[in-house]
């Protein structure tokens, strides 16, 4: 098994290895693309997002999503990529509500297709999120929440350095009704060979 330096454990070089996993900025042409990958994962994400409307699933709804992420990525406060999976698409990931200053942290939010599901995809996805949230925008934290019973995602996250640091009660609306959550952050260590806010 290879360890590599600076992650959590053994698994995320080994992932990446077999999964040749990328994540690629958003553009406005990926509008018809999103909805297709919306509709064909329509059941599966059910449980796990907020109610969709029925606009949500076409190129046109995605078109306006779309120019809005893209204008908030402008901004600095919004990262919308693809996951890339040996050239194909096969979820989303997207680090958010980036705060600098005395804060410098962000959100970040993830899905894989499920047919993609168990490959290691949303774990080499999220490494490299972390990477460029570190080593790239220069931030000092990371947080990510999941539903109590998510436990796929929580091994995503624990496999990527994150700690628990609590239970957050009817923290999210999600499939219709507001629901607790577990709360997660990496901190920034330089680990990745990024600058910390103590060098
Ligand atoms: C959670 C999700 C991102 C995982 O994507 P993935 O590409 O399958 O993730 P990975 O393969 O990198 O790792 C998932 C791990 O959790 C495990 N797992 C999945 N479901 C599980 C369950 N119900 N119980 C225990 N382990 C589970 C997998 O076996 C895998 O572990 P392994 O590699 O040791 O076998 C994907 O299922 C998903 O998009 N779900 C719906 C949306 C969602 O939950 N997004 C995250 C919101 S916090």
């Amino acid at each position: 098994m290879v360890i590599i330096v600076g992650l959590p454990g053994p698994v995320t070089r080994a992932y990446r290895r077999l999964v040749p996993v990328t994540l690629r900025r958003l553009v406005p042409a990926d509008a018809a693309l999103l909805a297709e990958l919306y509709r064909a994962n329509r059941d599966f994400l059910a449980p796990w997002e907020p109610l969709r409307s029925e606009d949500f699933y076409t190129e046109a709804y995605q078109r306006i999503w779309l120019a809005d992420a893209l204008d908030r990525q402008a901004a600095g406060s919004t990262l919308p990529w693809m996951i890339m999976d040996d050239g194909e698409p096969v979820g989303r990931i997207t680090i958010s509500d980036v705060v600098r200053g005395a804060f410098d942290s962000a959100h970040l939010g993830y899905w894989v297709a499920g047919a993609a599901n168990g490959r290691g995809i949303a774990s080499a996805a999220v490494a490299e999120a972390i990477r460029i949230a570190f080593v790239e925008l220069g931030l000092h934290r990371v947080q990510a929440g999941t539903l109590i019973h998510n436990t796929g995602s929580q091994k995503v996250l624990a496999r990527n350095g994150f700690e628990r640091i609590g239970l957050a009660r009817s923290y999210l609306r999600i499939a219709g009704s507001w629901q607790d959550h577990l709360l997660f952050q990496r901190i920034s260590d330089g680990s990745l060979g990024e600058l910390t806010g103590s060098n």
